[in-house]
C-alpha cells in the first residue's frame, strides 16, 4: 500500500516564516501568534537540511528556544549555514544563544538563573522594538547568557541580570534572550509582529478564505477522475476536513461513518442527518454496534476495550472502503496509476500538532496514527492519503471550518474520544449500561448547554460506575449504579482543571438522573484535575 502527501501550502502565502526548533515547550505557541498576524508558518526541527528550509521561501527564519546548554555534548545544533542566507533571522532563547555562539560571540552558564517575569529595558531603537515603550515587562526561563555579541551585533536590551537583545540591523538579525511568544510577555506579540510584518515584510495574506481556496485547488487537481474515502468520527476534525475534500471533488467522496455501540444517545442519527443535510455529504452509515458490544463483552481491563474498539472499527471501516472502491471500479470511474492500479484516496482529519510531533527534535518520528485505519485494505489497492487540515491548529481548523459556512452546532462539539462511552464505563461494557449511561449523558448534555456553558467547558459528561448503592426513593429501597459528573476546562486535553459548576446546576443534574434515569441513585462529582487524573475514567 502507497502513501502520499498532498502539499496544500504551496500557494497559499507568498510570506512562510519557518521556526526552527530547538526542543521548547513553546515553539508551537510562536507557529500561533505568527498565524494569528494571517502570515503563515511551519515549523522544522533545527537538523532540517538547508534545501527544506529553502523549499519554503521563507520571508524569515525563527530559532526558537530550547532546554541545552550551546555547550552540552548533545546540544541541538542548525546547519550554520542558514546564518549565511541572507534571511531576516530572530534567535530566541537558546535560538539567542546558537546564534551568537555560532557567529563568534562569547556564551556563558550566568551567575543566576533569570526564571519567570522579568523587566527589560531598551537600549537601542531598532525595527524589532518599534512603537514598543522603553521598559518590557518579559518571560524569561534561561541558564546561559550571551556575554559579548558577535561581530557587528550591538547590545539592544538588558537587564538588571544579563544582555538581553543583541542585533544587527543591516543584517536584519536579532535575538532576543526572554520568550516574546508566551503571554506573560507582555509586549512579546507587537515585537512578533515587528520581526514578520515590519523586519521580513511578510505579506498578511495567508487567511482561511486563501487555504480554503488553494486547498479546494490542490485536492481537485491531484484527485483528478479519482475517488476518495474518508471516515467520519462525528467531531470537527473529519467533518471540516469531508467538507473540504467534497467542495473539491462533489460525491465522489463517500464517507462513512460507523456506530460502534458506544455513541452517545440519538448521535448515529443526528450525525448522519447533520452531515447530510447540512454538510451534503455523501454518508454510507454502518450500524455495527452488535458486533462491538458482543466483542466487549466480559472485558474489563480499559486497554483491552480501546485494543478491541480499534480492532473493531478498522475492521468494519476497511470492509465497506473496499465494498465502495470496487463498487466504483466496476462502474469503471476509478483513477489508473501507470501500472493499471486503482488509486483511490483515503481522506484523514490529521491536526498540525501531530506533524510537528512526528518529525520535532523531541519526538520520536513515529509512524503517523493515520496509517492506522488502513491497516486491512487490499494490497493492489493504492490508498494515497489526502490530509487536508495537516497544517493546521484546532483552532484554525473552526476559522476554516466556519469559511465554509459549516454550522457552529457542528464545529463547536465538545471532544469525544473514540473509544466512546466504553471508557465512561468503568468494569464491563454491556447494552443495558450503555443505555443508563446514555440516558444519565443526556441529561448532564442538556443542563449545561440550558446554563450556558457548553462553549466555555472543554468537556462535560456523565461516568457511570459500577458501584451499587442503597438509596430510598418514594417509599422503596433501591439498590442501583452511581453515575460520576465530570467537567474540565482545557486549552488542548494535555492539561484540565475540574470546572466549579454552580452548584445550582449540579444539583438540577443530580436531581434529574436520579429520579429519570433508572439504574442510577447516587450521583457525585469528580474534582479531580489533570494531572494527576486524566479527563477521561479509564
Ligand atoms: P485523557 O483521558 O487522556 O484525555 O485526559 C485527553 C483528551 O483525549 C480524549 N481521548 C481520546 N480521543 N481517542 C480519541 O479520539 C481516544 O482513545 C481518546 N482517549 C481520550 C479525551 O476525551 C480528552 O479530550
Amino acid at each position: 500500500m502507497s502513501i502520499s502527501h498532498l502539499a496544500y501550502t504551496e500557494d497559499v502565502s507568498s510570506s512562510t516564516i519557518v521556526i526552527l526548533d530547538f526542543g521548547a515547550q513553546y515553539t508551537q505557541l510562536i507557529a500561533r501568534r505568527i498565524r494569528e498576524f494571517n502570515v503563515f508558518s511551519v515549523v522544522l526541527p533545527c537538523t532540517a537540511p538547508l534545501e527544506q528550509v529553502r523549499a519554503s521561501s521563507p520571508a524569515g527564519i525563527i530559532l526558537s528556544g530550547g532546554p541545552s546548554s550551546v555547550y552540552d555534548q548533545d546540544a541541538p545544533k542548525a546547519d550554520p549555514m542558514l546564518l549565511q542566507l541572507g534571511l531576516p533571522t530572530l534567535g530566541i532563547c537558546y535560538g539567542m544563544q546558537w546564534m551568537a555562539h555560532r557567529l563568534g560571540g562569547r556564551v556563558e552558564p550566568a551567575d543566576k538563573r533569570e526564571y519567570g517575569d522579568a523587566e527589560v529595558t531598551v537600549e537601542q531603537q531598532n525595527r524589532l522594538f518599534a512603537g514598543l515603550p522603553a521598559t518590557l515587562q518579559v518571560w524569561m526561563s534561561h541558564g546561559d547568557s550571551v556575554i559579548e555579541p558577535p561581530a557587528g551585533f550591538s547590545v539592544a536590551a538588558s537587564s538588571h541580570n544579563a544582555l538581553s537583545s543583541i542585533a544587527d540591523e543591516s543584517r536584519g538579525m536579532y535575538a532576543v534572550q526572554w520568550h516574546p511568544e508566551v503571554a506573560h510577555s507582555k509586549q512579546g506579540t507587537a515585537l512578533l509582529k515587528n520581526f514578520v510584518l515590519g523586519v521580513c515584510g511578510a505579506k498578511a495574506d495567508w487567511t482561511p478564505e486563501s487555504f480554503t481556496q488553494s486547498t479546494v485547488e490542490t485536492i481537485r487537481a491531484q484527485v483528478g477522475d479519482g475517488h476518495a474515502i474518508c471516515g467520519l468520527s462525528g467531531g470537527v476534525d473529519s467533518a471540516v476536513a469531508a467538507v473540504l475534500v467534497s467542495k473539491a471533488i462533489g460525491d465522489r467522496l463517500t464517507c462513512i461513518f460507523v456506530d460502534n455501540g458506544v455513541l452517545r444517545k440519538g448521535e448515529f442519527a443526528q450525525v448522519q442527518k447533520n452531515m447530510r443535510e447540512k454538510l451534503h455529504l455523501n454518508v454510507v452509515a454502518v450500524d455495527a454496534s452488535n458486533r462491538f458490544l458482543s466483542q466487549l463483552g466480559g472485558i474489563t481491563d480499559p486497554e483491552m476495550k480501546r485494543k478491541i474498539i480499534g480492532r473493531e472499527f478498522i475492521t468494519v471501516f476497511d470492509d465497506e472502503a473496499a465494498k465502495i472502491l470496487r463498487a466504483q471500479d466496476a462502474s469503471g470511474d476509478v483513477a489508473h496509476d501507470d501500472t493499471g492500479a486503482e488509486v483511490a484516496w483515503l481522506v484523514q482529519g490529521t491536526l498540525y500538532p501531530d506533524v510537528i510531533e512526528s518529525s520535532s527534535v523531541n519526538g520520536p518520528s513515529h509512524t503517523i496514527k493515520s496509517h492506522h485505519n488502513v491497516g486491512g485494505l487490499p494490497e493492489n489497492m493504492k490508498l494515497k492519503l489526502i490530509e487536508p487540515l495537516r497544517d493546521l491548529f484546532k483552532d484554525e481548523v473552526r476559522r476554516v471550518g466556519a469559511d465554509l459556512g459549516m454550522p457552529q452546532e457542528v464545529l463547536e462539539r465538545q471532544p469525544f474520544p473514540g473509544p466512546g462511552l466504553a471508557v465512561r464505563i468503568v468494569g464491563e461494557v454491556t447494552p443495558e449500561r450503555v443505555a443508563i449511561l446514555q440516558n444519565a449523558d443526556e441529561i448532564v448534555g442538556a443542563e449545561i448547554k440550558k446554563a450556558g456553558l457548553y462553549r466555555s467547558i472543554w468537556q462535560s459528561f456523565a461516568v457511570l460506575l459500577p458501584v451499587k448503592s442503597v438509596g430510598v426513593m418514594g417509599d422503596q429501597r433501591t439498590y442501583a449504579y452511581t453515575c460520576a459528573i465530570r467537567a474540565v476546562h482545557s486549552d488542548d486535553g494535555m492539561t484540565a482543571d475540574w470546572a466549579p459548576l454552580p452548584y445550582e446546576v449540579l444539583r438540577t443534574m443530580s436531581s434529574r438522573i436520579v429520579n429519570e434515569v433508572r439504574g442510577i441513585n447516587r450521583v457525585v462529582y469528580d474534582i479531580t484535575s489533570k494531572p494527576p487524573g486524566t479527563i477521561e475514567w479509564e
